[in-house]
């Protein structure tokens, strides 16, 4: 063990020069953002694995973002694990509230700073990381899928997968987007959340007319849509969508006394800045309601901007709703239930159109596979410290997308975000120091994999 260990330390100091590269890249994958960052992107991550070793290539769909695929033999027999992160990022919002600017990789206290730093650049350099360390040949076969629209819903995955069949074929994989319970304490997450996404529209007149002259019996837009978004909670801040499936249906039990995730109210409080007078929605245990439990929310609004208000009624605005689904939620019959919800809750007539988004499906691992174990006792190794099994409330759409199109694939979900990355907010960042850890890891556990299946699996 102490090899591969002194092999990662040694090819640390390149790794991390790869990361801060693919950090300057700004590959944000929104709608409407310039695809030329996402494409040069590709090309630095196709460039990054072929120096550690594979046989990598950009490859793209029509209308999606470029991805990049590879593959590294491995002995004759052995396993072929698919190593799974994404390039592109977020967008980085206002630059004022940045302390060093996005694209700029800066390290400060020990963490590197930069959008996609953590979410999922330092994804990709530690796949690199763990096939330097093998220098090229690694004990198991590896197979690399690294995508270029995770953080805008993953719509062409289905397209990718099925073009690139033949190079993606594996037996286990490795995805390297979730993240560790705190700085310092592995985990390996075995339960996601999906989500489902859309815009309400609500309209109440053909045009904007005179507050003053017809304010009293006429609607505006604003205020309809005001009810139709206040009817998502009830007072406690519990999801008050009917239809929805039981809270916490197919997941796994409710955490014990002697929880080991002992997130407290407080905790929670300062790594989201919540500020004193408000109140924590929902119920239950705080990881039954970020794991286990839906949670609605109100992402954006389109409306007159309050510097250009002037005194009439506005006749139209909109909204985008995000619905995180628990597992044992079926992503179509939220969506359905979601819009069936919104359109019955308008106030005074008011014309409400629901426009669906993208369906993102929750997923639960398993724990029995031989590569979970594999992975368990890497990172117990890397860290010299027990990991644990969390959930989380985000997603990664390609989860139930790959063991779709390849069934009975084992999967495990690491990645190297903790509760202070600040992902898709300003000042991202990554704990060098689990980063080193976590690379040592996924290393080790490609040897253990190799032994546990006996470098033969067929
Ligand atoms: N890396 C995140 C998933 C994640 C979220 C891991 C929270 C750990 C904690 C991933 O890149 C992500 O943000 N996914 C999107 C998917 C969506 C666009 C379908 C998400 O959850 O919003
Ligand atoms: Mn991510």
């Amino acid at each position: 063990m102490s090899d591969v260990r002194e092999l990662v330390r040694a090819a640390l100091p390149g790794v991390r020069a790869d990361l801060e590269r693919l950090v300057r890249i700004p590959s944000v994958s929104a709608p409407g953002w310039d695809g030329a960052p996402v494409r040069q992107s590709a090309q630095a991550v196709a460039e990054v694995l072929r120096a550690s070793g594979a046989d990598a290539r950009v490859v793209e769909v029509p209308d999606g973002r470029p991805a990049v695929v590879g593959r590294v033999a491995g002995p004759p027999g052995a396993p072929t694990v698919l190593l799974y992160a994404h390039h592109d990022v977020q967008p980085p919002g206002p630059a004022e509230l940045w302390t060093t600017p996005p694209y700029e990789p800066s390290e400060r206290g020990g963490r590197l700073f930069g959008r996609g730093s953590s979410d999922d650049k330092a994804g990709v350099a530690t796949h690199a990381a763990a096939l330097r360390a093998w220098g090229g040949k690694p004990p198991v076969g590896i197979a690399l899928f690294i995508e270029g629209e995770e953080e805008s819903g993953s719509a062409h995955l289905g397209e990718y997968l099925a073009r690139e069949r033949e190079t993606l074929r594996c037996d286990a994989v490795v995805v390297a987007d979730a993240g560790n319970w705190r700085v310092g304490q592995p985990a390996l997450t075995t339960t996601l959340r999906g989500t489902v996404a859309c815009t309400v529209e609500v309209r109440t007149a053909d045009h904007a007319v005179h507050s003053g002259q017809y304010g009293g019996p006429v609607p505006d837009a604003l205020s309809a849509l005001a009810h139709v978004l206040s009817s998502l909670h009830d007072e406690r801040g519990r999801v008050r969508i009917p239809g929805l499936a039981r809270a916490g249906a197919g997941a796994p039990a409710e955490r014990s006394e002697s929880d080991p995730l002992d997130l407290s109210d407080d905790e929670l409080r300062a790594y989201a800045g919540v500020r004193p007078s408000v109140r924590l929605l929902g119920d239950g245990t705080l990881t039954s309601r970020l794991w286990h439990q839906p949670a609605v929310s109100v992402l954006a609004i389109d409306a007159t901007p309050v510097r250009e208000a002037s005194n009439q009624l506005v006749p139209f605005a909109r909204a985008r709703v995000s619905l995180r689904i628990p597992p044992g939620q079926d992503g179509a019959a939220a969506m359905a239930a979601l819009g069936g919800h919104l359109e019955k809750s308008a106030p005074w007539g008011a014309e409400v159109t629901v426009i669906p988004g993208s369906i993102g499906e929750p997923f639960v691992t398993s724990t029995k596979s031989a590569a979970y174990r594999a992975m368990r006792d890497a990172l117990r190794d890397a860290w010299g410290r027990e990991p644990l099994d969390i959930g989380i409330g985000g997603s990664i759409p390609f989860l139930h997308e790959l063991t779709s199109a390849f069934p009975g694939v084992d999967v495990v979900v690491t990645g190297m975000g903790d509760p202070e990355s600040n992902a898709h907010s300003e000042n991202e960042s990554l704990h060098l120091g689990d980063f080193a850890s976590g690379c040592v890891a996924e290393a080790l556990f490609l040897e253990r994999l190799a032994n546990v299946t006996g470098g033969a699996k067929a």
